[in-house]
């Protein structure tokens, strides 16, 4: 049978590739199935809170043995050694990247880097700075009276201070923390749709092209390949409109 993907994994590396598939809603079989049709010189692969919970460092490991390098999106939130010490078991699974809330504070951030950083550690730690899911309302409810905007480049700026990677924001606010915090510091972007794919529960959209023209770094896309009949062409059409 022709490898339809034959010239892309020729032509690419995990290097090129910006794409980190969500592999969200699902179990470890179909996980892995879904896995299956992609290829980890195409893109990588995020591992979020359901199917960690549900099946745990089984699927890490499962994918890793397949190749693909996995962002663990479990967005620890806790007292410094908590979070530090979550964040090494991440590292100790050989994860590409870990995230953290930034409003667990600079000493939990500062700290677990640091222990990435005296552990030898490559992996990647990156912070959530305000969910997109928030509005202003939400943040007044939980007593945070800045504006919205001005709290996501605040947690940024204590991120990048705290000696993390980047931050997952929103493609809109790409452009604005690349200046912020320079190019140095990756910006990973959700919310990201080809424009006639379904736009789903995201409400501000973005594509993959004008995503990193914005300053994205790495471009987290879940339904838009997870749903589609056919998640090999699709991905393969999303790096086609990004040049890759
Ligand atoms: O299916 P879709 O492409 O919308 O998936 C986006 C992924 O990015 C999901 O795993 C979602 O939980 C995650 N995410 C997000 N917005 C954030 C942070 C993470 O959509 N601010």
């Amino acid at each position: 049978m022709t490898d339809i993907l034959a010239p892309l994994k020729a032509a690419s590396t995990t290097l090129t590739s910006p794409v980190v598939v969500a592999l969200d809603n699902t179990s470890l079989d179909a996980a892995l199935a879904l896995a299956d049709k992609l290829h980890p010189t195409l893109c990588r692969l995020k591992v979020g809170k359901e199917l960690f919970t549900r099946s745990g460092p089984a699927i890490v490991q499962a994918l890793q043995k397949r190749g693909f390098e996995v962002f663990l999106d479990l967005k620890f939130h806790d007292i410094p050694n908590t979070t530090a010490q979550a964040v090494m078991a991440a590292a100790d699974l050989g994860v590409w990247m870990v995230n953290v809330h930034a409003s667990c504070g600079y000493d939990a951030m500062a700290l677990a880097k640091q222990r990435l950083v005296e552990g030898g550690y490559d992996t990647l730690l990156i912070a959530v700075t305000v969910l997109t899911s928030m509005n202003q309302q939400n943040l007044a409810q939980i007593g945070v009276n800045n504006e919205l905007e001005t709290q996501v480049s605040r947690l940024a700026q204590l991120t990048q201070k705290a000696g993390l990677d980047g931050v997952v924001c929103s493609a809109q606010e790409a452009k604005r923390l690349k200046t912020l915090c320079g190019d140095d510091f990756k910006l990973i972007t959700p919310g990201i749709r080809l424009p006639e794919d379904n736009s789903d529960d995201q409400q501000r959209i973005c594509t993959p092209k004008q995503a990193l023209q914005d300053g994205a770094d790495y471009l987290v896309i879940g339904r838009s390949i997870t749903n589609s009949p056919d998640p090999t062409t699709k991905l393969q059409t999303i790096l086609r409109s990004i040049d890759i």
